[in-house]
C-alpha cells in the first residue's frame, strides 16, 4: 500500500456541525428540535440524489437544495416564519467546525500531508462555512462537486482529489461522517475512516472496511 500523501475530508457532519444553526434556534423549534434538523438534513440529501439521478438538466446546487428542504421540512412541521426561515439559513452558512478540527488540521499538516475538503456544498456556502469555522489556512483546497455538477457518491466525484493533487485514490486518506460518503470513496479506492459521533448502526458493512472513530482526535495517530 501506497504512503498517505493527503488527507481529504467531507464538510457537513464531519468538519462542520451541521446541528449547531438547528440548536441556535431550539427555542423558537421547540422541544422537537433535533428531530427537525435530522429530517432537514434527510430531506436535503434526498434532494441531492434526486436530482443526479434525473440527469444533468435537473441539476441544482446543493445551496438550492438545502434551501429546498428547509422549505419542506417547515412546512411539514407547521412552520412559515420567514424570520426563522433566514435565520436558519444564515447560520448554515456559518457552520461552526466540531471542537478538535483546527488542532487535528494542523497536526496533518504538521507531518507534511495535504488537506482538503471534498464537499456536495457549493463553492460560496462553503468559504463561508470555512471561514466561519476559521480554518481557511489550516485546508490545502476546498473542492466542490460543482466543478462536475453531480453530488456524491456518483464515482466522478472522488475523481478530483486525485486531479488536484496527482494521488491516486490509494495514497490519500477519505474522511467522512456519512455512512453512504464512506462507501462512496471506498468504492473508488480511497483509505477511508468513518467518523461515527452518533454512534450508529454500521451500514453498507462498513465496519471492517474502514476504521470507526468516535470523533477526529486520534485521526493523526493512525495514518
Ligand atoms: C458534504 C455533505 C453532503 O458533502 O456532507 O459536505
Amino acid at each position: 500500500m501506497p504512503d498517505i500523501r493527503a488527507v481529504i475530508f467531507d464538510a457537513y457532519g464531519t468538519l462542520l456541525d451541521l446541528n449547531a444553526p438547528v440548536l441556535a434556534q431550539a427555542e423558537r423549534i421547540g422541544p422537537h428540535w433535533r428531530r427537525f434538523s435530522a429530517d432537514w438534513r434527510a430531506k436535503q440529501l434526498e434532494y441531492t440524489w434526486v436530482r443526479s439521478l434525473t440527469g444533468p438538466a435537473h441539476h441544482r446546487d446543493f445551496w438550492r437544495c438545502t434551501e429546498d428542504a428547509l422549505d419542506w421540512v417547515s412546512t411539514r412541521h407547521g412552520f412559515s416564519d420567514p424570520g426563522l426561515r433566514a435565520a436558519l439559513l444564515d447560520a448554515y452558512r456559518a457552520c461552526p467546525a466540531y471542537p478538535e478540527v483546527p488542532a487535528v488540521l494542523r497536526a496533518l499538516r504538521g507531518r507534511g500531508l495535504a488537506t482538503a475538503i471534498l464537499s456536495n456544498g457549493e463553492p460560496g456556502m462553503l468559504g463561508a462555512a470555512v471561514a466561519a469555522a476559521g480554518i481557511t489556512d489550516l485546508l490545502d483546497d476546498v473542492l466542490s462537486v460543482e466543478a462536475i455538477g453531480v453530488f456524491k457518491p456518483h464515482p466522478l466525484v472522488y475523481r478530483l482529489p486525485e486531479r488536484r493533487f496527482g494521488h491516486s485514490a490509494a495514497a490519500m486518506a477519505f474522511v467522512s461522517a456519512n455512512a453512504w460518503d464512506t462507501q462512496g470513496a471506498l468504492a473508488c479506492g480511497y483509505r477511508v475512516f468513518r467518523v461515527n459521533r452518533a454512534r450508529d448502526p454500521d451500514e453498507y458493512g462498513l465496519r471492517g472496511r474502514a476504521p470507526e472513530l468516535d470523533d477526529l482526535t486520534k485521526l493523526p495517530a493512525l495514518l
